[in-house]
């Protein structure tokens, strides 16, 4: 089989890596892909956008791809899968209806009330003095969301009263985040600790992988800044084998009913970003896709060939599938360019992945890179996610940073604390 895997980051270098290791598969393209996932031996880039919907359909017409998976939630809300599929192609993902899960905040939290899916309180505003009223009224802490795609950047967690007053200036009357925040969501302040779980679904089944959970702030001890992601580890030990179930039970699978009753069938990946605390999980948000850097901890763990369950997933044949993990962690350490997330320089020479991928258990996924002249460049915020298995979540913290230290490129900055959080819980 040929493989097209749509996106550059580093989800899309763990998903080819782990695609090229099914026997099934010949070739895995990216498009635009990057050098990591040209670097896999049967791996291929192709200078295509993840927009350019009709380029991106020729090149599956020229090489007769067998399935496509698309990474980003932008091209997933802009409908690629519908496109392809309505032209007899294969996708892996969700249709643009079902991604208004992420597309849309206030459709989530409208979707999640009519199904009894817990998540926090929150109101709706297209007025900023309404939005303003309702944050006086409420007090802080209080979290404000841009209702549309934002990167990740158009949520902020008010402390206080000018922090929250700001957050809607900023989104309704500045426009920061242009059209995704003409419309914001206001939640009430959850407590707890957030973890991730992604679902393969198919429409009506729903299978979740192993828990991780991201590092979002830019600093040790979740200070700072958030971020795209600054690390992660799996499995994450706050999901216990009880709470997974009612993950199951009160999220998951009510929100594939819910979407196949309102004639939005899910298939693809569904990541439920969740709290938890002593209530039990309530949703923080719904993406539509694998979650970066999750994708990076769980693709490792997974014992299981990933293509036919995605194949499965296409076909509405979920049910057939066993799918089986590593007991052993698994930890990346994301190394970042000087400055992100704020303004930072691209351009710099990488050295050392080969060096560190010679241990044994460690692999170096690349998320902003380049190749000039045959070296090895950062370009983009996060560079590199270094990751390492290993029989203990200590251990494998450990080979990571050991990997960690025989990197290098000018500026270069990551947490030294990732994974930190489950050792704390695991202590006696
Ligand atoms: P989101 O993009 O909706 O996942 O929000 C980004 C981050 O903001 C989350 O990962 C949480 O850390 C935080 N956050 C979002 N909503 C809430 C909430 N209602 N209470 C507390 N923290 C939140
Ligand atoms: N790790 C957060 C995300 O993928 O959105």
């Amino acid at each position: 089989m040929k493989i097209l895997i749509i996106g550059s980051g580093g989800r899309e270098h763990a998903l080819a890596w782990k695609i090229a290791q099914s026997p099934l598969v010949a070739k895995v393209y990216g498009a635009p892909g990057n050098p990591g996932i040209a670097s896999l031996s049967k791996g291929a880039c192709v200078p295509i956008g993840v927009d350019d919907f009709s380029g991106i359909k020729a090149f599956v017409e020229e090489k007769d791809i067998d399935l496509t998976v698309v990474g980003p939630e932008d091209p997933l809300a802009k409908g690629l899968v519908d496109y392809l599929e309505q032209g007899g192609d294969r996708a892996f993902g969700p249709s643009a209806g079902a991604a208004q899960l992420e597309g849309s905040k206030a459709f989530a939290k409208a979707f999640m009330e009519r199904h009894h899916i817990p998540t926090a309180a929150w109101a709706e505003f297209d007025d900023a003095a309404d939005a303003a009223a309702y944050v006086r009224a409420k007090g802080a802490p209080i979290v404000i969301k841009a209702d549309g795609l934002a990167a990740g950047k158009g949520v902020t967690v008010a402390m206080d009263m000018d922090t929250a007053l700001r957050a809607i200036d900023d989104a309704m009357v500045r426009h920061a985040f242009g059209s995704a925040g003409a419309r914001v969501v206001v939640e009430e302040f959850m407590t707890g600790e957030e973890a991730s779980i992604l679902a393969f679904c198919d429409g009506t089944t729903v299978i979740p992988m192993a828990s991780s959970q991201d590092h979002k702030a830019v600093f040790d001890g979740d200070q700072g800044p958030n971020t795209g992601g600054m690390g992660a580890y799996s499995p994450a030990p706050v999901v216990t084998a009880a709470l997974e179930r009612r993950i199951l039970e009160e999220v998951l699978q009510p929100a594939v009913r819910g979407m196949a009753a309102e004639g939005n069938p899910y298939r693809g990946i569904l990541y439920a970003g969740l709290m938890i605390n002593a209530e039990g999980p309530k949703v923080v948000e719904f993406n539509v896709r694998f979650g970066d850097p999750e994708t990076q901890v769980v693709l490792p763990r997974m014992k299981t060939d990933l293509v036919p369950v995605l194949i499965a997933c296409c076909e509405g044949r979920l049910h057939e599938e066993r799918i089986e993990y590593h007991d052993a962690p698994c930890v990346t350490v994301v190394m970042a360019s000087g400055g992100y997330p704020g303004a930072y320089e691209k351009g710099k020479a990488i050295s050392g992945i080969d060096a560190a991928e010679e241990e044994a258990g460690v692999s170096v996924f690349q998320a902003g890179t380049k190749l000039e002249d045959g070296v090895l460049r950062s370009n983009g915020g996060r560079v590199l996610n270094v990751t390492a298995t290993e029989a203990t979540l200590p251990e494998a913290i450990a080979k990571a940073y050991r990997a960690v230290g025989k990197i290098a490129f000018d500026g270069a900055h990551h947490r030294t604390d990732i994974g930190g959080k489950a050792l704390r819980r695991m202590a006696p």
